[in-house]
């Protein structure tokens, strides 16, 4: 009799969910929250621990050796960024926050709008994009949305761009990937917007957890991110990538601690320092971005085209299952938000679960159901309000009326007894350690809701 040897169907996935993320099947945790947060793999938590324990760290702004070994880690730390994104210290800079929204605010807050200069936001903006509005309204800066079609995509953007570019141009802003549909939005759109003569903001926050990103190809003035969401740790650490000639144009409106080549109170004066230097203000987390190299090993020893590959196959196969889940009447249990082909989407899906005569069920039943299976799903509107709106079909004057009516009462609930529509959908979203058994266990969830 031959003897056949046993086949190894485990995949390069099974293996580095094991050696990286082994508490998740310990603690049998589903986590698709991706989109909120990546999860560290222990090789991460690993080296960074021997880092510190080995090195001497001094606060950066100083001229010993272990302040010049802080530099040294945060100065590598931004190649180590720029080489992710394609690009070099010779074209950008980058600039460490405590977040994306940090990121995106140090942009708002020294664009120089004007009556001439405006501010085109996608109507598909996570909030801390939304809030650059008020910077542009403060100055008197026209503030122009760009909408959506019914697939939560952007609809003419171009075509807006070019009209509105007749009478002066501006910042465009807007995401790569949606953080409530997963959409992903033409890069192209970079260049487009440049040859008419404005500048961009490129919300990177969803999109690079899953895809690889040039900077070079998709040439965007800034771009925001937070490395949590990147490779799941450190928390509270983001950047903004900036173009150096885009930079230099930006006109910060204060100065502070570690931005100053000098500042005289007697002579009520002070110089910003070139670069990133004039940018960061007071002490950057130096001891955490020292983490940043063993996440980024992470990335590469999975490689961006084989993750892509991976969160698109889960992201397809989490659709599927939720498109053939039917109430015994044949009615669907879930309405998926976005593009029906779902081609250029990334591994976040927002849908609602509804009843027999296909009416939303509140999507916290759904949320709380999901956590006592131990399924980490995300409900609600995601911070994305203008996403939600049109997923949702809200009418922009009932929407006014109600907020106007609740005011200071304003809750979610009573919102969306005010427009009687589903106001919060769910959210799962798909990263590197996920696995297909955590597709099932959430599509289990959705189909225990069937009549
Ligand atoms: C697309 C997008 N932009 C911005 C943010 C804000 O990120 P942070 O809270 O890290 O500043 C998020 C967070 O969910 C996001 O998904």
């Amino acid at each position: 009799m031959l003897s056949v040897a046993p086949v190894d169907t485990r995949t390069f996935f099974d293996e580095l969910r094991d050696r990286e993320f082994s508490r998740l099947d310990a603690q049998h945790h589903a986590y698709l929250d991706y989109a909120g947060s990546a999860l560290y793999g222990d090789s991460q938590l690993r080296a960074h621990h021997e880092i510190l324990r080995d090195g001497i760290f001094g606060n950066p702004h100083s001229d010993s050796s272990p302040s010049r070994a802080s530099t040294e880690v945060m100065d590598s730390a931004r190649r180590r960024l720029l080489r992710f994104l394609d690009v070099d210290e010779s074209t950008h800079d980058v600039i460490f926050t405590a977040n994306t929204t940090a990121a995106i605010k140090l942009v708002a807050e020294a664009y120089p709008f004007s009556k001439e200069r405006g501010c085109f936001l996608a109507t598909d903006n996570h909030n801390s994009m939304n809030g650059i509005r008020e910077y542009a309204r403060r100055a008197g800066a026209p503030i122009h949305y760009l909408p959506l079609d019914p697939d939560l995509r952007l609809l003419d953007a171009e075509l807006l761009l070019a009209e509105a570019s007749l009478h002066g141009e501006g910042l465009v802003a807007f995401p790569a990937q949606s953080n409530f549909s997963g959409v992903q939005h033409p890069l192209d759109l970079v260049t487009k917007a440049h040859a008419l003569g404005f500048d961009v903001l490129l919300d990177v926050a969803a999109f690079i957890p899953g895809h690889a990103l040039s900077l070079r190809r998709c040439p965007a003035d800034f771009a925001a991110l937070s490395f949590y969401k990147l490779f799941g740790y450190p928390t509270g650490l983001g950047a903004l990538v900036a173009r150096r000639d885009a930079l230099s144009r930006l006109r910060r409106p204060w100065f502070a601690g570690g931005t100053v080549m000098y500042a005289s109170v007697a002579a009520d004066a002070h110089l910003l320092r070139p670069r990133h230097e004039g940018f960061e203000d007071g002490t950057p987390d130096f001891l955490a971005i020292a983490a940043l190299d063993a996440g980024f090993d992470l990335l590469d020893e999975v490689g961006m085209p084989r993750l892509t590959a991976h969160v698109s196959e889960l992201a397809r196969d989490f659709v599927c299952d939720l498109r053939a889940l039917r109430h015994t009447n044949g009615a669907p249990i879930v309405r998926i938000y976005g593009p029906r082909d779902r081609s250029e989407c990334g591994g976040a899906v927002a849908f609602n679960i509804c009843g027999r005569n296909g009416t939303p069920i509140p999507y916290t039943l759904v949320e709380t159901r999901a956590r006592r299976a131990n399924v980490s799903l995300r409900g609600g509107c995601f911070c994305n309000p203008g996403a939600s709106e049109a997923a949702f079909a809200l009418d922009p004057s009932r929407i006014a009326d109600c907020l106007a009516k609740l005011n200071t009462e304003f809750t979610p609930e009573r919102f969306a007894e005010c427009t009687n529509t589903a106001v919060g959908a769910i959210r799962a979203s798909i990263g590197l350690a996920n696995n297909a058994e955590d597709i099932h266990r959430a599509a289990d969830v959705v189909a225990s809701f069937a009549d």
